[in-house]
């Protein structure tokens, strides 16, 4: 079994916040995989490849001279870093790299490139890593899988109230349905789609607070631990 704490589920259903909150509730590393999807994609864009239409060679070449950590930052929470600089959050969340991040993660040469570095934590002692594919293909055997979502609406809405990840004139409804179309492709794409692995629990947060979510989760796991 892997000592980890998988917590799947699609955009905007309050994973990374939980996440955030299990990690520091009970003293273990939070690895953001949606994170390391945006951050080779900002890599790509600024670049200047295009990842709707390049070539896969020239993705491909690119990443081969990329060196993406996931390290300790001076705070002693766990940060991306490319090539030696710690990527900032304002960059990989803009509406630009949310608008292609979807593609590029469904791209099997991608995810193929970022599964060995998501299986490199293992063995660092219990982890909470978050995603889409956690439970299913990260680490099937992980040790506690959860299943996170929230009702469309209510996930734009949470998404709307988060700084710098939509565009100014964005409404609820234009939110919903850009996030019903990452919806549609993160879980229709041939290679590790999104879907509840068969032996996750599944929370619908719709009318929970975040503290209540992660109460239920850190609970469940330190129940199993002792
Ligand atoms: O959680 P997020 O919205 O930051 O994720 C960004 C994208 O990355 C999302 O469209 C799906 C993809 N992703 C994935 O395919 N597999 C993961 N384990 C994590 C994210």
């Amino acid at each position: 079994m892997a000592q980890v704490i998988a917590i799947d589920g699609p955009a905007a259903s309050g994973k990374s916040t939980v996440a955030g909150g299990i990690s520091r509730k009970l003293g273990i590393p939070y690895i953001n995989t949606g994170n390391m999807y945006r951050s080779v994609t900002w890599h790509f864009l600024r670049n200047g490849i295009d990842p709707l239409h390049a070539d896969m060679h020239d993705m491909l070449d690119l990443l081969q001279q990329l060196k993406l950590e996931y390290l300790r930052n001076p705070n002693g929470d766990f940060q991306i870093y490319l090539n030696g600089d710690a990527v900032c959050e304002a960059d990989i969340r803009s509406p630009e790299v949310t608008a292609c991040v979807s593609q590029v993660s469904a791209m099997p040469e991608i995810r193929q490139w970022l599964l060995d570095k998501q299986r490199h934590f293992a063995g660092m002692g219990l982890v909470v890593m978050e995603g889409r594919d956690i439970g299913t293909v990260v680490f099937p055997d992980a040790d506690y899988k959860f299943f996170v979502t929230a009702t469309p609406y209510a996930r734009a809405l949470r998404r709307l109230n988060q700084d710098g990840e939509t565009p100014d004139n964005s409404t609820v409804q234009s939110v919903a349905d850009q996030i019903a179309e990452r919806d549609r492709l993160d879980s229709t794409r041939a290679v590790a789609p999104l879907r509840q692995a068969d032996d996750a629990k599944y929370i619908d947060t719709t009318d929970m607070s975040i503290t209540e979510v992660v109460e239920l989760i850190a609970g469940q796991v330190n129940n199993a631990r002792n």
